[in-house]
This record gives structure tokens, sequence and C-alpha cells, in this order.
């Protein structure tokens, strides 16, 4: 089985219209790098509640933050991102976000650029890694803290968007874990599955799991994917248990095709508030969180999460 990367590096805005002209090489890997610097100073404007320049707004996705920083500006946010050397720090990203009161994306912020079935792109079985080992080592760290210890009676766990991999613990059991995505070889290929299901989450969102479930939901480099966030999410929320976890976790590489469009034209930053505000405006959740899991910043690929739990109200 091959073990190499095999998504694309999101490249800078300003080198997006080079990439875009190469868009189907983009499972090599690609020598492009992305910070979560380069947003900082729109998201400190947008902080500090003035609307930014036109250019740095469409630098960045126009759609997202023309919408959010007016929307931001009109409530007077007043919140301070801290802010290190004009370095975005992931954790203070969803700290008191002062959320505009209607979900600020449109319709077109969720297409993708093949909008061809995404059957048809998951067909045949990918038996690769997506993010690099050090990436997957932090990401397996990270489940080993917050995941229910090994072997819990009646714990159940929702790998969504799951192939031949979860980067679950080693050895790590429960009396279910099932995996949902596109490619039944990969699925069938899990270690740690006990189930699995094959659905297209773009064309049916609706989970095929009965209310309150799940203790964790898991979703790793794919929530990207994902042109029906919301609805999404508020299935998440109906199957998870009343307590329970969901994580998304990403990094910067991405089937560039089929990822929604307001994550290709973003940087890491503000992925962490898309990633947000799924969590927020579906309802149900408590206010979202971000971690910086990232092993060795800007020698390996960067690796961030973002969590919540639902809320035991909903
Ligand atoms: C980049 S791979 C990540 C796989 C795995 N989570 C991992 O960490 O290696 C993207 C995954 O998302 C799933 N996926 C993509 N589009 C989907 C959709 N519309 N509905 C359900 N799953 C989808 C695919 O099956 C694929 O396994």
């Amino acid at each position: 089985m091959s073990r190499m990367v095999n998504l694309l590096v999101l490249p800078h805005p300003q080198q997006r219209l080079p990439v875009l002209a190469s868009l189907y090489p983009c499972r090599l890997p690609t020598i492009h790098t992305r910070s979560a610097n380069s947003v900082s100073e729109s998201l400190r404007k947008w902080n500090i509640g003035f609307k930014a320049p036109r250019r740095l707004v469409l630098g960045l996705g126009a759609s997202f933050w023309s919408q959010f920083m007016s929307m931001a500006g009109r409530a007077r946010s007043k919140h301070l991102i801290a802010l290190a050397k004009q370095e975005v720090v992931i954790e203070e990203v969803l700290k008191n976000v002062d959320w505009p009161q209607q979900f600020p994306f449109k319709e077109e912020d969720f297409q993708r650029f093949d909008e061809s079935p995404d059957s048809l792109f998951y067909d045949a079985p990918r038996f690769v890694t997506h993010i690099d080992d050090p990436a997957i080592a932090a990401l397996t760290k990270y489940y080993s803290k917050v995941f229910p210890p090994s072997n819990t009676p009646g714990v159940c766990i929702l790998d969504m968007c799951s192939s031949w991999v979860s980067h679950f613990p080693k050895g790590y059991k429960q009396y279910s874990i099932v995996g949902l995505g596109m490619n039944e070889e990969e699925l069938k290929r899990n270690p740690v599955l006990t189930e699995y299901a094959v659905q297209d989450l773009n064309l049916n969102p609706k989970l095929p799991f009965e209310d309150n479930s799940f203790d964790v939901i898991t979703n790793a480099v794919s929530v990207d994917y994902l042109a029906k966030p919301i609805d999404v999410f508020k299935e998440m929320c109906r199957v998870l248990k009343p307590g329970g976890l969901a994580i998304m976790s990403f990094s910067n590489r991405c089937f560039w095709t089929k990822a929604i469009s307001i994550w290709t034209s973003t940087g890491d930053a503000d992925h962490v508030m898309i990633v947000g505000s799924y969590f927020h405006y579906s309802g149900g959740f408590e206010p979202p969180q971000a971690v910086d899991i990232s092993p060795n910043p800007g020698r390996s690929d960067p690796m961030y999460v973002v969590y919540s739990r639902k809320a035991s109200t909903a």
C-alpha cells in the first residue's frame, strides 16, 4: 500500500491563478506553503470593528470577508484577537466571536470547481494518506487525550468522511466505531471500524443513525468537502448524545477541485472561523473552540482542530 501524501497544499491567494490553471495534477504534493499568518491583518481589522480595504478582502475570498466584516462592523464587534508579531493565534480565533445574526455565507461559497457527482471522484479506492506522518501522529495523540478510554462499555464513535484509516490510537476499540464515507473498499479495510456506511453527504446530508447515538464524532481532513455543512452539522448534533464531542480536524491540503470555494480562497485561520461558524449556526452546540496541534510548524503539515460538544439541553 502506498503511504504517500495525497492532497494539494492550498496556495497563497496570490498564487491562485497559476494553480487554478494546473488543477489536474492536484493529487501530487506541491511545494506551496501557506501559514495562518497571512490572514492576520484581515482578522485584526475585522475584530477591531472597521471594514478592510476591498483589495484585501478580495485577496481572501471576497464573499466571505466582505460579508463577515461588514456585518461584524455593524455589530460593532470589539473583541481583539491576540496577535504575536502579527501572527494569528489559532486558539484565539474562536474566542468571544461576535457572530453576525445570519449565516454569512452564500450558496456560491459552497460551490466546487468539480461539481460532478462525488461518487465518480471517489469511485476508485485510494490507499494513501492525505497528510504527512508527523501531522497524523499529532492527530492520533490529540485523539488519545480526548477520546473515552478504549473499551469503555456503551461508547459509540462515528468517523465521518472516513476511509481506510481513521488515525485513532493504536489498538483503540469501542463497542461501536462506525465509518461513513464514499468508498466501500477503503471502509472495508479500515481496521478500527466495527461498521460502515457509504453515503454521499452532499447528496443526502441526513445521517443514517438514530438520535443521541454517538459519544464522539470525528472528521479528519474532510470538512472542506461538505457542500451542505449546516445540514450535516445539524445532523451531527441530532445523532450525538448530549455532551457528545465533535472533532473536526484539518490541515492545509485538499483535493482542490472538490473543496468548497470559500475554503480554497481563504487561509488556515479563516478555515478555523468557517468551521466554527458551522457549529455556531447549526445550533445545539456549545461555543466551538480551536486548537493548533501542528507538530513542527513550518517543517511538516500543520494540523488544526475545531471542536464542540452537543449542549446538554439540545
Ligand atoms: C481527504 S480524504 C480523508 C479520508 C480520511 N478521513 C483520512 O483522514 O485519511 C476525504 C474523505 O472524505 C470523504 N468524502 C468526500 N466527499 C464526501 C461526501 N460527499 N460524502 C461523504 N464522504 C465524503 C471521502 O470518502 C474520503 O474518504
